[in-house]
């Protein structure tokens, strides 16, 4: 079975086709176009005409870099939910336009549950990990228990990317500041004092965010002030993550989300994993980020479980949450 999957959850419009190698992920293909707004945060409206004006191409150009012809194409799937209402809508209706005209049927799904089974679906040996999913709008920390994808811990109010992301803005570093507090962050040497907060499993930044603000606004240096933010933000995430291995009992640990892509946050979760003898998987950097690959696999999975969605029921939901999924596709 061959499905193309579309994203679009946020700023960034995605397109991947997929093929179901015995119950293996093959990526074909997988297509990325990111929204970057001028100035300031993501306008949602105009995320969602960035999507509208990039999805036919990337159709386009995916079929063909996937080597296939659109008849190939057995399923289309696309996220929808949690995210942006404009962004989702704009994926869906791709989504149904194309699930209409190839006669092929439409598959919705939810865009965290994806973010952990293209990890189960890549990734030799990684079958039931507890997944830190770690991007702009999302921190939470999912594993499956008693049938369902439940989350055992996530922010309680910006989510971590969101968190770098603010804090550059700022301080005038450019938009996504992720990557360049990370560079910045190496060359700091001096730890500052930063609101470290936990609740349970659960975990919130912006108390932490304004501390910062704080210290560089009153001279810190930069450098040092970024150190800080990723060491303790990224400390309890490892924190919420080995709690909830502990929890669940279980000894595989997978990253997902951009900031996934950090080194520091790599290399505090692996030490965790090994100190614990759990395994630590973290998939290629085009499939940790938002994408349509996993979209499209976890299309697969459902669909080859029976699930079956008619187009006028394709929904989206701003609040899809992870734990609504019935996952018909484990044991
Ligand atoms: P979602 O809709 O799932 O919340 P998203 O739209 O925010 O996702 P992603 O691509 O998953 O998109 O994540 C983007 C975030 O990742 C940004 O906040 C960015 O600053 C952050 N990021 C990217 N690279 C790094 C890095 N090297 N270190 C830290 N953060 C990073
Ligand atoms: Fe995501």
């Amino acid at each position: 079975m061959i499905c193309l999957g579309i994203e679009g959850t946020a700023h960034s419009i995605g397109v991947g086709i997929v093929r179901n190698n015995n119950g293996n992920c093959e990526v074909l293909s997988n297509l990325i176009k990111a929204y970057r707004p001028e100035k300031g945060g993501i306008h949602p409206r105009e995320a969602a005409n960035h999507h509208a004006t990039n999805i036919a191409d990337l159709i386009k150009e995916s079929v063909k870099k996937s080597q296939i012809d659109f008849s190939d194409v057995d399923l289309v799937s696309f996220s929808s939910g949690p995210g942006l209402g404009p962004c989702l809508r704009t994926a869906a209706t791709a989504a149904r336009a194309l699930s209409l005209s190839l006669k092929k049927p439409i598959i919705g799904v939810n865009h965290c549950v994806a973010h952990l089974e293209i990890g189960r679906g890549t990734l030799n040996d990684c079958n039931d990990p507890v997944l830190l999913y770690t991007s702009g709008a999302n921190t939470q920390v999912i594993a499956f228990a008693e049938g369902k994808y439940r989350v055992f811990g996530e922010t309680l109010d910006i989510g971590i990317g969101n968190c770098l992301d603010k804090f550059g803005r700022s301080v005038g570093l450019e938009f996504p500041s992720g990557p360049k507090i990370e560079k910045l962050a190496i060359k700091g040497k001096k730890y500052l004092e930063l609101p470290y907060s936990i609740k349970g499993m659960d975990i919130a930044f912006s108390g932490l965010l304004t501390a910062a603000e704080q210290y560089y606004n009153n001279g810190e240096k930069l450098e040092d002030t970024c150190y800080s933010i990723q060491e303790t933000t990224f400390a309890a995430l490892t924190e919420i993550t080995e709690r909830a291995m502990a929890h669940t009992e279980k000894d595989e640990v997978l990253l997902g989300g951009g900031v996934a892509a950090n080194n520091r946050l790599r290399d505090m979760v692996q030490t965790m994993a090994s100190e614990r003898n759990a395994s630590f998987f973290v998939p290629s950097k085009d499939l940790c980020v938002d994408n349509g690959a996993m979209i499209a696999w976890l299309g697969v999975l459902m669909h080859n479980s029976g699930v079956r969605m008619k187009v006028e029921n394709s929904y989206i939901d701003q609040r899809f949450r992870t734990d609504m999924v019935d996952v018909t596709w484990r044991d």
